[in-house]
């Protein structure tokens, strides 16, 4: 009995070193995974301790002792100032913001000067713009075009507006043009910040409403992202919680302490009891996610059915909760008399592609967040309509 419970012990000693030199390296190169590896680290040390005390003394429970005075004293000591060293450090990377909205204006008055320039894709979420204008700062607007799948074409913008911008969004999956982007893109993404020396902040608002098996990737899965990048992420779509104004920004240290500074001299952050609420659905992501993605799922399928058994050809969306189309030929093009007309004949208001900037001209879109009885008889009266 006693050479099986040596063998036990000897084993958890050797993997426990190993443990430790690969936990070591871990460390190093992913803080992330810092309390796992702390915590098992520890237990391990503790194992090896018990162990050694016990072969020494000869006393089963001198060694128990011993494992549990490294264990106890070690996890103070790492507990009360490396881990509290270390979760600091993280936390540097990461801000509460109310929502997301907040947080793209507000990053605006944090990171430009009168006088910067920020690119900002269009079609796009105008909040971008409005906060370049509220810190004096320029747009340049970079087309999303369906030819490049609605992605930014970083090798088209021009020298003159790389050299001087400080800023750029992205926001994949896309509103309105409910584009997504792949890993790939994310990497150029944070290549050109790099070359360019540009913050990227990637707005990540639709992330989680995803369908049929797609994961959106994030910017901050890039190798090295966080030296260059945010991520903006909210509650709002993804958890239902739009009017609790709750989400986060991570990533680049110096962007979040220029966000924090703005915000703890404008608004202190949302209502604990709202931060609790956020925590346990974040919690419970897995279990509350996918059936709100259901609902989403199956209005898509609701809306673009119709549209394409009258004349359209969409493909189904990946993620986001819109469907954007093109406005019918006879408009040529037109979205703002589409819609009024079709407001006029039908009482179906839907949103004209223009209202998202130039190049969101001649496109349209539906929101998925009405219930399906009212999507159904939207659907029904625009197919009347005779498109
Ligand atoms: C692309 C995008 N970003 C950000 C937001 C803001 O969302 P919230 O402030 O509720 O997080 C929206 C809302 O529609 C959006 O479409």
């Amino acid at each position: 009995m006693e050479f099986w419970v040596n063998e036990i012990f000897n084993a958890i000693s050797y993997a426990g070193l190993l443990f430790l030199l690969g936990g070591g390296m871990t460390l190093i190169f992913g803080a992330m995974k810092i309390v796992n590896i702390a915590h098992g680290t520890l237990f391990l040390v503790g194992g090896y301790v018990g162990y050694v005390v016990w072969r020494y003394t000869g006393n089963f429970f001198f060694g128990l002792l011993g494992a549990s005075v490294v264990v106890g004293v070690i996890g103070m000591i790492l507990e009360r100032f490396l881990l509290r060293e270390l979760s600091g450090q993280l936390l540097r990377q990461m801000l509460m913001t109310m929502g997301s909205k907040d947080a793209i204006a507000k990053l605006a008055l944090a990171v430009l000067d009168p006088g910067d320039l920020a690119v900002a894709p269009v079609p796009g979420y105008p909040t971008y713009n409005i906060g370049h204008v509220f810190a004096g700062a320029v747009t340049c607007q970079v087309p999303l075009r369906k030819e490049n799948r609605f992605l930014i074409d970083f090798d088209a913008i021009p020298l003159e507006v790389r050299r001087q911008a400080k800023l750029l969004w992205l926001n994949y999956p896309n509103n309105p043009t409910t584009a997504v982007a792949p890993m790939e893109f994310f990497q150029r993404a944070v290549a050109f910040g790099r070359e360019n020396d540009i913050l990227i902040a990637s707005d990540a608002a639709y992330t989680e409403n995803t369908y049929d098996g797609y994961q959106a990737p994030s910017i901050l899965q890039v190798d090295g992202a966080e030296e260059v990048a945010v991520e903006l992420f909210s509650m709002s779509k993804a958890f239902c919680m739009t009017g609790w104004r709750i989400g986060c920004m991570v990533g680049n240290a110096s962007a979040v302490a220029a966000l924090n500074a703005v915000k703890e001299n404008i608004d202190n952050g949302s209502l604990r009891a709202i931060q609790f609420a956020a925590a346990t659905a974040l919690n419970q992501a897995e279990r509350l996610i996918p059936p709100i993605n259901e609902v989403y799922r199956r209005r898509r399928d609701l809306v673009i059915d119709a549209l394409n058994a009258n004349g359209w050809s969409l493909e189904k969306t990946k993620a986001t909760i819109y469907v954007w189309a093109p406005v019918p030929e006879r408009y040529e093009g037109d979205s703002g008399a589409f819609v009024a007309d079709l407001l006029e004949k039908t009482g179906v208001m839907v949103t004209p592609g223009r209202g998202y900037g130039r190049w969101g001209e001649g496109y349209f879109r539906i929101s998925l967040t009405y219930p399906d009885e009212v999507l159904a008889e939207a659907m029904g009266r625009i197919v009347e309509m005779k498109l």
